[in-house]
């Protein structure tokens, strides 16, 4: 049985009904195992709950501005896990990933202004753009046999002269894909030729499935030798990887500090400043969280190899293996279900429906939970496309 391979850290996870979790109060009371919003059951790291009690114990909770040990720590942990040199002061805190491209349309886009971004692709780069009153320029990406590609003329072809802003998934969401570096660089000439700045959000960058086993790392979009490589404004945080989506800590960074100076008067007021307990956990993950981390990486690879196993033996589901994330990326368009989402949800398995991302007919489903729990999952998908 694949719970038998299962790391003890990862082989169960608190139960977070009742606790206001978006994840699980979705289909409450009902026998719908979620496996949608892009976070994780596990609990975080002990390194990072002991710093968040340390800050606890500190007790006060007054406005917070970035501690002096928040951004050396992201610097530590750049140049440690990606080989990218930046300055401390090269970095300003953010409440989240989201907020920080929203700031961005506003930041260096105008009214009516077109945002580049691959499809299809996680909700808030579709939507964001016209919240701001800016145009979103859809460009999909190409499904190659194992994997998602760019589709270099596509990409030519959508550019206009109102366009300021190439927003990347860097690794890409919902696809798993890690862009390598001539990719990086062909982006960043054709960003250069048509005057874009590049936001890459590189949330996922901790995440890589195979870089352990010979597999590709990831390269910032900003370390990159070029100069619209050094415009760049990167987004990280440690949500993602350690689990920590509720302390609401990102971080933007950017060799044009000039930016940053505007960034939370770009807000207009609505950005809100980063609650210590964030800061706190923030910190602790990047600075202890690397053996946690590569424990975690090895039972999303499990997971995977479980979830590609039930796809390939399931009629008319396809997927490429996902190299990044936790995310598996299925194309439902052959197995005859006019709405596959629907079909999982009477099968019992919250997926998160293709058609947010700019593509019906596809599911994502999350594998960060205890094996058991993704074992019953897939036995629902099996259920759900079964003849
Ligand atoms: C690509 C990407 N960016 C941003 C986010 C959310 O970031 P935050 O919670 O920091 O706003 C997610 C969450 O799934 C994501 O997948």
């Amino acid at each position: 049985m694949p719970g038998s391979q299962v790391d003890p850290l990862f082989a169960t996870a608190p139960d977070r009904r009742g606790t206001g979790s978006e994840k699980w109060d979705r289909w409450a009371g009902h026998d719908v195992i979620p496996t949608w919003v892009a976070d994780m059951d596990f609990a975080a790291p002990e390194v990072v709950l002991d710093a968040i009690r340390d800050r606890v114990a500190h007790g006060v909770f007054g406005y917070t501005d970035m501690p002096p040990g928040f951004a050396p720590a992201l610097a530590e942990h750049l140049e440690r896990r990606h080989g990218w040199t930046i300055e401390p002061d090269w970095v300003t805190s953010v409440p989240g990933v989201v907020n920080g491209l929203a700031i961005t349309a506003r930041l260096l886009a105008g009214a009516g202004d077109g945002i580049i971004t691959f499809t299809p692709v996680y909700p808030p780069f579709l939507s964001l753009p016209p919240l701001a009153g800016r145009e979103c320029i859809r460009v999909p990406l190409s499904q190659a046999a194992n994997r998602w590609t760019i589709d270099w003329d596509r990409l030519e072809a959508s550019v206009t002269p109102r366009t300021k802003l190439f927003w990347l998934c860097h690794p890409h969401n919902p696809t798993g894909t890690v862009f390598r570096e001539p990719d990086l660089l062909r982006i960043a000439e054709f960003a250069a030729r048509h005057g874009l700045t590049v936001i890459s959000d590189e949330i996922w960058s901790d995440l890589l499935l195979d870089e352990e086993h010979g597999g590709p790392r990831h390269v910032p979009f900003a370390s990159l030798d070029h100069d619209k490589a050094h415009n760049a404004i990167t987004l990280v945080a440690p949500s993602k990887t350690w689990n920590l989506a509720g302390l609401g800590c990102a971080a933007a960074v950017t060799r044009e500090v000039s930016l940053l100076k505007k960034w939370r008067p770009t807000g207009g007021g609505l950005v809100p400043m980063i609650n210590p307990l964030g800061y706190a956990a923030a910190e602790a993950a990047w600075r202890h969280g690397d053996h946690w981390r590569r424990r975690l990486v090895a039972v999303l690879r499990r997971h995977r190899e479980l979830v590609l196993e039930t796809v390939a033996a399931l009629p008319g589901l396809t997927c490429a293996t996902p190299e990044a994330t936790y995310l598996v990326w299925i194309d439902c368009r052959q197995a005859g279900r006019a709405d596959p989402q629907a079909a999982c949800e009477a099968a019992g398995i919250g997926t998160s429906d293709g058609k947010d991302f700019g593509f019906p007919g596809f599911i994502r489903l999350n594998t960060a939970c205890p094996t058991d729990r993704l074992v019953e999952i897939l036995h629902r998908l099996a259920r759900a496309f079964s003849q």
